[in-house]
Order: C-alpha cells, then sequence, then structure tokens
C-alpha cells in the first residue's frame, strides 16, 4: 500500500474502501449482511485498511457492519472514517452521534471523524467545539469535512483549535468542477487544500461504476497502452496527485482485486496531462 501524510507523523493509505450501501441506503436493510461482512474482510485481508462509513449508511447498520467484520482483526492496524450527519451538528447531538457510532463499531475511538456536509440552520462554532470535544476525549484521533467548500472550511476554522485534516468530496474523472454541494474542485477547493495541508479524499472516484467500463476513448487507449482497466487509470490519476486519495466502493472480491491494482505504480505524466485537458 502507498500512503499520504495526514498529519504530521500519521500516514493515511492511498486506497480505502467505500461502504455506501452496505447494510442499506438511507434505510437499514440485513438482507446482504453474511456477503457485506465477508467482503469488508476480504478488503482487510487484501490489505486494505482504511473503512469509510457513516451514521447515515443503512440508518447506522452499515457501522454495525463493519464493527462486526473488524473485530478479528488488529484495530491499530485499521484507520476508520466515519461521518455526522447535518442535522446532528448541535453541541450535543455530536457528542451523542459520535458515541452511538462508538457503539455500532464496536471500537472505543475513531480514526477520523467527519462533518458530512454543512448545515446552514446551525452554527458551525458549536459543532467545531464539539469536534475538539471528542478529540480532546480521545473519541476521534483527527476531525475533518465532507462537502465542504472554501468558505465553510475557512469558517470552520475560525473556532477549531486543532486541525482539521480532510476534506471529503465528490471527485473523479467525470466529476472535475461540479461539486453537489460545494463550489468548483479542481480551480477552487482542491488548491485550497493543498495549500492548507487539508487532505482530499475524493469520494465516488469510479464515477458509481461510470468509469469501470470500457466507453471514453482517451481512458481506453490509456488504458490499453499500460495493459490496465479504465477503473485502475481512473483511480492512479486521482492518486498521482499530491493531495488526494480514493476510497472506491465495491463488495464484490473481483472488483475489489482489480481496484488495489491502482496502487504502487504510476501514470507518466504525458498521461496525466492527457487526462486533464482532454478528458
Ligand atoms: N461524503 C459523502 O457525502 C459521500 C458521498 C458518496 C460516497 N461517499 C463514500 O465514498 C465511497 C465511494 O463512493 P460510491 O460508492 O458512491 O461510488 P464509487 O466508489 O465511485 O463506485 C461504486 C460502484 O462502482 C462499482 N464498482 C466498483 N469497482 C468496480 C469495478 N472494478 N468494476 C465494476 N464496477 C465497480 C461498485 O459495485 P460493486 O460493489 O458491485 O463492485 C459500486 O456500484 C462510498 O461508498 C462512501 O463510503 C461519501
Amino acid at each position: 500500500m502507498d500512503y499520504k501524510i495526514l498529519d504530521e507523523n500519521v500516514k493515511i493509505p492511498v486506497f480505502g474502501i467505500g461502504t455506501w450501501g452496505i447494510g442499506g441506503g438511507m434505510v437499514r436493510d440485513t438482507t446482504n449482511d453474511e456477503e457485506d461482512i465477508s467482503a469488508i474482510k476480504a478488503a482487510m485481508e487484501l490489505g486494505i485498511t482504511h473503512i469509510d462509513t457513516a451514521e447515515m449508511y443503512g440508518d447506522g447498520h452499515c457501522e454495525e457492519l463493519v464493527g462486526i467484520a473488524i473485530r478479528d482483526f488488529d484495530r491499530e492496524t485499521l484507520f476508520i472514517t466515519t461521518k455526522v450527519l447535518p442535522e446532528h451538528l448541535r453541541y450535543n447531538d455530536v457528542i451523542k452521534a459520535a458515541e452511538r457510532s462508538l457503539r455500532r463499531l464496536k471500537t472505543d475511538y475513531i480514526d477520523l471523524y467527519l462533518i458530512h456536509g454543512p448545515n446552514p440552520n446551525i452554527p458551525i462554532e458549536e459543532t467545531m467545539k464539539a469536534m475538539y470535544y471528542l478529540v480532546e476525549q480521545k473519541m476521534a484521533k483527527f476531525i475533518g469535512v465532507s462537502n465542504f467548500g472554501v468558505e465553510h472550511i475557512k469558517e470552520a476554522l475560525k473556532y477549531i483549535k486543532n486541525k482539521i485534516v480532510a476534506n471529503q468530496i465528490e471527485y473523479n474523472l467525470l466529476a472535475r468542477n461540479r461539486g453537489s454541494f460545494t463550489n468548483d474542485m479542481e480551480s477552487d477547493i482542491i488548491p485550497y487544500c493543498e495549500g492548507n495541508d487539508i487532505l482530499v479524499i475524493a469520494y465516488a472516484p469510479l464515477a458509481k461504476g461510470g468509469l469501470t467500463k470500457p466507453g471514453y476513448k482517451i481512458l481506453d487507449n490509456i488504458a490499453r497502452k499500460y495493459n490496465k482497466t479504465q477503473a485502475q487509470i481512473a483511480l492512479n490519476w486521482l492518486i498521482s496527485q499530491k493531495n488526494v486519495v480514493v476510497i472506491p466502493k465495491s463488495t464484490n472480491i473481483e472488483h475489489l482485486k482489480e481496484n488495489l491494482g491502482a496502487v504502487g505504480w504510476r501514470l507518466k505524466q504525458e498521461d496525466i496531462d492527457r487526462l486533464n485537458n482532454e478528458f
């Protein structure tokens, strides 16, 4: 596995596993529990140690399944990210949400706790104070945000003593300058994050599966040139950027292996430029 710097002496794998859809979408679904637990375990057995989840996923059930999957692994070797819903950003609600997540994950700390998205109806000051409390209480090692634009981050930074280490945003070859909640990624958020030591965690790095098949000429050509798949090129393009790591979701072992093949090598600069300029 390759790593990037999260904070001074702490590294984060360039490749983690997403879990949206595991344990349900917006509501709890237990029909695939066994397959889902096996898939998360298989990912860890392949050496994937960063698991990205959220209290939102399956209305908490996803965290429960992650909690079951990780129990046979050494917790210290894992990096667990989870997120608090924008509806839970009042001071006490943040703390209660984190306590529930810890119970479901059956762990006593979260590596990275993210605000899932901004909530214009709740002053960010109280949210950030609660996030700081979680770090002080060692319930979270690091805190970050998701779907935050530059102005949101600047506002949040006013009220926090410790660092915002990451911003998780939608970013892939098909979504480069149109954030769903945010302003432009490549011209705005990513340079700002890089300049302020905030790691970008690219969600939907495969455009929800849209970048895994032939059909985009440049991607197809570059895939052929490197004898890689479209998914591997799309992910490598992301992690070739200084400040970006990826969390593709897959519960299919063959897809997991394929996606992991995006790590450990590097596109030539001329091909990165082609994707940057022509895709
Ligand atoms: N912070 C936020 O607001 C936010 C929003 C969205 C997502 N996220 C996080 O980011 C993670 C990744 O995003 P995502 O799940 O939306 O999209 P994604 O990772 O871009 O794509 C996942 C989809 O692609 C399929 N897939 C993966 N690898 C494949 C391959 N090699 N060949 C063919 N199909 C493949 C998966 O199906 P299979 O399982 O069948 O392989 C799944 O349907 C999420 O799971 C979640 O943890 C965060």
